[in-house]
């Protein structure tokens, strides 16, 4: 190894350090924010026990940062099954022999210390696994998943709040309300970045005819105006599925708004405060998203139509890791890792909006997508078939550009993911989008 490469490795190594902190400490002030038994309890039969997740995260990493790369003796072979999410729905999991609180708790502090100890000894090149610190970085990435996860049950849990943060950025002016995306060929996915996930992979080329899209995300405001207009008694603009949906749930609103008189109120972390009318709507399930639209005289975008407004750059004709470049997310380029507990107002963060001038793609709310999972050309299972594969062409929907709860090592321009089409406990809003005459 030369001293060049030798300054790179040891620089990984306190990048990938300082990631599995920030994240430990996420994990740490989600589960410490509540008591022992609002860590056991289960707060709505979508979500874990807050201390299921939390031994979970330990097992994961005990799996394949201590156990495969660090090839160590296990810290405690006799509970893989227990947080193996195949093995057990989330609605069986409180009623597990689970760890309790303190025993999560030194469980995860003991695989830490062995961990820290392989990221010091162990190459991070040489196999598949190793190369980059992949196998790092998908851990660091797991817990931070895992984290969003925590923050959805702090949204379902009843009681008192117990999270806090500061309000985000006011919106900035927008000079228009849509961009047109020329058509021709761009490139999606990647095979370059270091820590993607293989649905991710490989990069290949898209051609896309041109289209309008949003340049922000729908607001409350917006949506209020579908829901004044009847849109949710009108099967007209409602797909078959959607529509049984929509009368099976007896949706009338997003999740967590409530009617006070003449006006919406709803409840965020334990708060109930007036529906703020120019945030992105979020707690909308894909059906709702898809009516809104149809409503508006629009169509929610497809994955590669949101990629491609998100990363492509006109002017050089390649594709971005972010809207705003190449450099890693920071406070001015978007709403991201818990920093404020809500979408910012649409218009915010204009340092990180893409070459077309399209805001708010990274953070703030999930964006639903009119495209089903499918693997990318070329797709290779890695590092097992259970991260992606056995989800492919499933019921879901895609889910694009991470929210306010997501964490800059776990969302970036090709990041994929995926939910059903009814779910609505996730930070899930969306932009629309239409198509374009070809010139
Ligand atoms: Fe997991």
């Amino acid at each position: 190894m030369t001293s060049t490469e030798r300054i790179q490795a040891d620089r990984l190594r306190e990048r990938v350090a300082e990631d599995l902190r920030r994240a430990r400490e996420r994990s740490t002030l989600l589960t410490d924010a509540v008591d022992d038994d609002d860590l056991v309890r289960q707060h709505s039969r979508l979500m874990s026990p807050l201390v299921w997740d939390l031994a979970h995260i330990g097992n994961q990493e005990e799996l394949w940062l201590v156990r495969d790369v660090g090839g160590r003796e296990p810290v405690r072979h006799d509970i893989d099954d227990l947080y193996d999410a195949f093995q057990h729905p989330r609605a069986d999991r409180p009623s597990l022999p689970l760890l309790n609180p303190a025993e999560a708790r030194g469980y995860v502090r003991e695989v830490r210390d062995k961990v820290l100890d392989v990221l010091e000894t162990s190459p991070l090149e040489g196999r598949p696994l190793v190369e980059r610190a992949f196998a790092f970085g998908m851990i660091v990435q797991h817990e931070q998943q895992h984290d969003e996860t925590m923050l959805a049950t702090h949204q379902l849990r009843k009681g008192t709040p117990v999270l806090h943060a500061e309000p985000p950025p006011p919106a900035a002016p927008l000079p228009a309300r849509e961009v047109l995306v020329p058509g021709g060929p761009f490139t999606m996915g990647t095979s370059a970045e270091p820590w993607a996930l293989d649905n991710e992979r490989p990069a290949f080329g898209v051609d896309l005819a041109p289209y309008w899209i949003d340049t922000v995300p729908v607001s409350n405001g917006d949506y209020l105006a579908f829901i004044d207009a009847g849109g949710y008694d009108d099967p007209r603009w409602w797909s078959e599925s959607g529509w049984a949906h929509r009368m099976k749930a007896s949706l009338s609103a997003p999740r967590f708004w409530e009617r006070d008189g003449d006006r919406w109120v709803r409840t965020r972390f334990g708060v109930v405060e007036p529906v703020p009318l120019d945030e992105p709507v979020v707690h909308v399930c894909f059906h709702e998203a898809a009516a809104y639209a149809k409503w508006a005289g629009k169509r929610l975008p497809t994955e590669a139509e949101w990629e491609k407004a998100a990363r492509w750059d006109p002017a050089s004709g390649r594709s971005r890791r972010y809207p705003w470049g190449d450099d890693d997310p920071g406070p001015q380029h978007a709403n991201l890792g818990q920093r404020h507990l809500r979408p910012a107002p649409v218009g915010a963060y204009p340092a990180g909006e893409s070459p077309l001038g399209v805001r708010q793609l990274i953070g703030d709310v999930w964006e639903w997508c009119d495209s089903d999972f499918l693997p990318y050309p070329g797709f290779r299972a890695f590092p097992y078939k259970e991260y992606s594969e056995v989800f492919f062409r499933g019921d879901y929907k895609m889910l694009r550009g991470g929210s306010f709860g997501t964490d800059a090592a776990a969302v970036r321009g090709t990041f994929r993911n995926w939910d059903h089409p009814i779910r609505r406990q996730i930070f899930a809003g969306f932009r629309c989008a239409r198509d374009a005459e070809r010139p």
